[in-house]
């Protein structure tokens, strides 16, 4: 049979024939369903050869502006929704249990351990916040010794790593353990909007396709326990701006959380703040058991 030659209606075929020998079959897995649909796309869009060089110098700035503290790819991704996309399927969950959302880039270590109610607002600056909720099984038992690790941004829409010398280190970062009957609460600020870096070739095509980068106000969590499903996850404010255009795709019905002014003297000062009002959060979160 004589030998096939690549032309446009064979192609992705032709390639893929050759990757027969690949050394790790998961690899030519891939690379067989990348080629596939690249070859398609390319096949619809018909790229003339200079839309073709403007999307090669686009990958190539993208990698340009990487470095050990920015990840243009990373922010691709999560602009094009590939990063919720890849959670979804890594994290499906039986009905009623707390879903995922993107993890982002401000998750850092060594954040302390606090007594429940602490504040983890370390600069005073912000309207004042109770979160406080439970964490349950699906079965709807109360979990003991739950760890709940969560970190913000301030009134601003900055995180303290992105401050460093203007918040305090840890600012707006706490971990928690729920008590006996699962509960958990601790004290902060209501946390604003803010925008991805868009200083770069991502932030620039986000600017052409006449998208911002907002993300909307939330809070980030990770729930952990042995036994269970770790959910990485928000809280949204349903009053921001972007709850329906999250930059990022990262906002889900059920992480939407209800904030409740509370101008009660008596309430505020069982809390321990001082001003004339906080915003009080109730959030449960369900662990599904792992597997
Ligand atoms: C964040 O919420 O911290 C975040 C997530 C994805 C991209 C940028 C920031
Ligand atoms: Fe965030």
């Amino acid at each position: 049979m004589a030998t096939a030659h690549f032309n446009e209606e064979n192609s992705a075929d032709i390639v893929t024939g050759q990757n027969a020998n690949a050394k790790d079959e998961r690899l030519r897995q891939v690379m067989d369903v990348i080629t596939r649909h690249l070859h398609a796309a390319v096949k619809e869009i018909e790229p003339t050869q200079e839309e073709w060089m403007q999307a090669i110098q686009f990958l190539t700035a993208t990698g340009h502006k990487c470095d050990d503290w920015r990840q243009e790819y990373i922010l691709l991704s999560d602009v094009l929704g590939v990063s919720m996309l890849v959670d979804a399927i890594n994290s499906r969950r039986p009905a009623g249990a707390s879903e995922n959302t993107v993890l982002g880039p401000f998750h850092i270590g060594g954040t302390p351990e606090y007594e429940m109610g602490t504040n983890i607002c370390l600069d005073g600056k912000g309207e004042d916040m109770v979160v406080r909720g439970r964490v349950l099984d699906i079965e709807g038992n109360p979990l003991e010794g739950v760890k709940i690790d969560v970190w913000q941004a301030n009134d601003e829409g900055f995180y303290d790593v992105q401050q460093k010398g203007i918040q305090p280190d840890f600012n707006l970062r706490g971990v928690f353990r729920t008590g006996t009957d699962g509960s958990y609460w601790f004290r902060a600020v209501r946390p604003k909007f803010y925008s991805v870096p868009t200083d770069g070739p991502v932030g620039k095509l986000l600017d052409d396709l006449g998208r911002h980068g907002n993300r909307p106000a939330h809070l980030h969590y990770i729930v952990s326990k042995d036994g269970f499903d770790e959910v990485t996850t928000h809280l949204f404010d349903p009053e921001d701006p972007y709850i329906d255009s999250d930059a990022v795709f990262g906002v889900k019905k059920s992480l939407i959380a209800d904030f409740n002014r509370v101008d009660d003297p008596a309430r505020i000062a069982e809390v321990g703040f001082e001003g004339d009002h906080y915003w009080d959060v109730e959030f449960d979160f369900v662990l599904a058991p792992k597997g």
